[in-house]
């Protein structure tokens, strides 16, 4: 039987791509027979899963990247280019939060966020649009999470980035549609690592998962496999939760 899962041949773009979820799903898709950019912020960390994938025999390259600058961007979509030829999948993963109360927040704190989660996933669609158009097919996959849909005191900045990306995948959907390309969203609930390291009062937040436990970053490999393969073909303008039921409450 056929595998509609596959990823053999296809070439993977993450950005955010050096530490967390970004490499972990970096690494995900190279197991799934992609090669993987992968593309962030610090060059010396992104090497390292350069490095990893291809110590397990995948093919990879790193670029640094600033997602919140289009000069950076398109600059990695050329050498991206230039190293593979062509781009089929890119995860908009780079993200960044502050948690403050909005009354204490600084416009700093307020345009570093929506500058990376939101201006960065737009400029990285729009970089790969042409290729996407020009080859009549693509998988865009952006990271948003479920504060993007709940709102949080102290998220401000974060779950309006948030809530902006799932609508930017919907008017993204519509755009592209006409080209053969699919533009989906992950909705992360709450994952293991840094950025739910510093939780205030993390019991607090356990009670709100019905499954009642963060999830390992690995239980994200059949969604991100999911959107990034042909089995998705027929889905488009979703955002798929990953978050242990949170939002049923
Ligand atoms: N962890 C969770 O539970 C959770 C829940 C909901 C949503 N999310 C979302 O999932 C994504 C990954 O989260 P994470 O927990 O893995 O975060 P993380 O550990 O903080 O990693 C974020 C990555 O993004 C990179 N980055 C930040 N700003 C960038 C920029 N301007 N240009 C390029 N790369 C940049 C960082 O680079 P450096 O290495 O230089 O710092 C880092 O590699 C984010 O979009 C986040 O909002 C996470």
């Amino acid at each position: 039987m056929k595998n509609i899962f596959s990823l053999n041949g296809k070439v993977a773009l993450v950005t955010g791509a050096g530490q967390g979820l970004g490499a972990v799903m970096a690494q995900i898709l190279s197991d799934a027979g992609a090669s993987v950019v992968c593309a962030s912020r610090t060059l010396s960390k992104a090497n390292d899963v350069r490095d990893s994938i291809l110590r397990e025999g995948g093919s990879s390259i790193s670029i640094q990247v600033d997602v919140g600058n289009a000069q950076s961007v398109e600059n990695m979509v050329q050498q991206t280019l230039a190293e593979y030829g062509t781009i089929d999948i890119l995860v908009n993963n780079a993200g960044v939060n502050h948690r403050e109360l909005c009354v204490n927040m600084t416009e700093e704190q307020w345009d570093d966020v929506i500058r990376v989660n939101l201006k960065g996933t737009f400029l990285c669609s729009r970089a790969v649009g042409p290729t996407f158009i020009k080859n009549k097919q693509g998988k865009v996959i952006n990271i948003t999470s479920v504060i993007g849909s709940q709102a949080l005191p102290t998220r401000g900045s974060y779950s309006s980035s948030k809530a902006a990306v799932i609508q930017f995948t919907k008017v993204l959907a519509l755009e592209w549609a006409p080209y053969n390309i699919n533009v989906n969203a992950i909705g992360l609930g709450y994952f293991k690592g840094r950025m739910n390291d510093s939780l205030n009062d993390p019991e607090s937040i356990l009670n709100r998962i019905p499954l009642g436990r963060m999830a390992d970053p690995e239980e994200l490999a059949g969604t991100i496999i999911y959107l990034s393969s042909e089995a998705s073909n027929y889905v488009t303008g979703q955002t798929l939760f990953v978050d242990g039921g949170f939002l049923c409450n």
